[in-house]
């Protein structure tokens, strides 16, 4: 039985991960180390959390001891690691949170794995990074593998330099990785600070819908288990030390996303068209907004035949049936810690 590692395993892409690999690979042993942050919820997995292949426990990755111990517990075969702090805007307004679990919470797993992995023979370190690596683009180009780094926000700039640090440790060290820059992902279990599940929470309540600037920003959006099965592939088919671009080919101006958005949920919620649009409110925009991000996935698509298998509108559909139908989840993540981080974010 092979012994897997899946770090921030709570998190909204983490949670689909699991969910995939405890189905699909009822012979390995799942591990899920998260510390439950605010973004970490158990609620997302209470479907598998009894299945006999799955195993969670509380740990923060930023305790070296704590890693290390751990790694001397368990014998550890693969990791795939999404543990981060990963909202754009609270890495402007902390970035030192950014700095400490997504720069040095990495580089304790891998010299966890460095020194624990007697033989790297049949061993992984998959680390699960984002296109915001790559900076800003203008209104054409896409983000290819070799297109060089130029990350703008404390967040991104975090990421950059845990992908450098782990592609060090294979040059140096012959640690065997693969790292995989996807692009904005949504679906169900979003935490509903991120755009798609702020605004549906909003439109439930009759709340404003903040957009950012003019609205004119624009990215590339994925269905999570579209990313999910992406991360499949890599982790068992991916090459030593390779990056695979993961995108949707659906690049989204956001006013025109939220657009769609509130025409869905006019429908769903059975209001004239037109309503949920009355509520779109253009606020002062994100410091250092990055205009456009867009992903050509021809890699990961030719070499490990993955392609994005869901359409804009049905993932759209799907996420907001899910939240209309999860009034108690919606209510237990935004009660506490974020109702004042919403307050304070957006000056109400
Ligand atoms: P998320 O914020 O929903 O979940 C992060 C998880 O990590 C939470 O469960 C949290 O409790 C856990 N965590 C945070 N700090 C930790 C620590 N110190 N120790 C242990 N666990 C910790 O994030 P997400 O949106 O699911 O993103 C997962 C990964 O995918 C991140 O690495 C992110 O950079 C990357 N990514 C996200 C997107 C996206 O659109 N959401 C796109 C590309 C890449
Ligand atoms: O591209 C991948 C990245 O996508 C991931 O690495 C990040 O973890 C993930 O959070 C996401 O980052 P973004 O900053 O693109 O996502 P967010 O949902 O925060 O914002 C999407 C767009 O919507 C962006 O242009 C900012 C804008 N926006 C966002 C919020 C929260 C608004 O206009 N209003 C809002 O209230």
């Amino acid at each position: 039985m092979k012994t897997l590692l899946i770090t921030g395993g709570a998190g909204f892409i983490g949670s689909h991960v699991i969910r995939l690999f405890v189905k699909k690979y009822p012979d390995y042993q799942i591990l899920n180390l998260d510390t439950l942050t605010y973004a970490g919820n158990l609620e997302n997995l209470e479907d598998v959390e009894s299945a006999p292949n799955y195993k969670f426990i509380k740990g923060d990755i930023t305790d070296e001891k704590f890693i290390d111990s751990f790694f001397q517990k368990w014998s550890i075969d693969g990791v795939i690691h999404l543990a981060a702090e990963s909202h754009v805007d609270r890495s402007i307004t902390d970035p030192m949170a950014f700095i400490r679990t997504n720069i040095l919470g990495t580089v304790n797993l891998l010299n966890a794995c460095k020194s624990q992995w007697l033989s790297f023979d049949d061993k992984l370190f998959y680390h699960i990074s984002t296109d915001e690596v790559y900076g800003s683009l203008g209104d054409t180009g896409l983000f290819i593998e070799e297109t060089a780094y130029d990350p703008k926000s404390p967040y991104s700039a975090s990421k950059a330099s845990s992908d450098h640090l782990v592609r060090a440790y294979y040059n140096t060290y012959k640690l065997p990785i693969v790292i995989s820059n996807c692009s904005n992902n949504y679906g169900p279990n979003q935490f509903p600070e991120k755009l798609i599940p702020l605004s549906i929470n909003n439109i439930k309540q009759g709340k404003e819908i903040p957009i950012y600037g003019k609205g004119e920003n624009i990215r590339d959006w994925l269905y999570v288990e579209d990313h999910a099965h992406a991360i499949d592939e890599i982790y068992h088919k991916g090459a030593n030390g390779q990056t695979y671009n993961i995108g949707g080919n659906n690049e989204w101006k956001n006013i025109d996303l939220i657009m769609l958005l509130c025409e869905i949920m006019d429908r769903k919620l059975g209001k004239e068209p037109g309503t949920s649009a009355k509520l779109i409110t253009f606020v002062k925009d994100r410091a250092g907004h990055d205009l456009r991000y867009a992903i050509d996935s021809g890699k990961i698509s030719k070499e490990l035949n993955w392609n994005p298998s869901v359409t804009f509108e049905t993932g759209l559909e799907k996420t907001v049936d899910w939240y209309l139908e999860n009034n108690l989840w919606l209510e237990h993540v935004t009660s506490g810690e974020y109702s004042s981080y919403y307050d304070k974010q957006y000056n109400r």
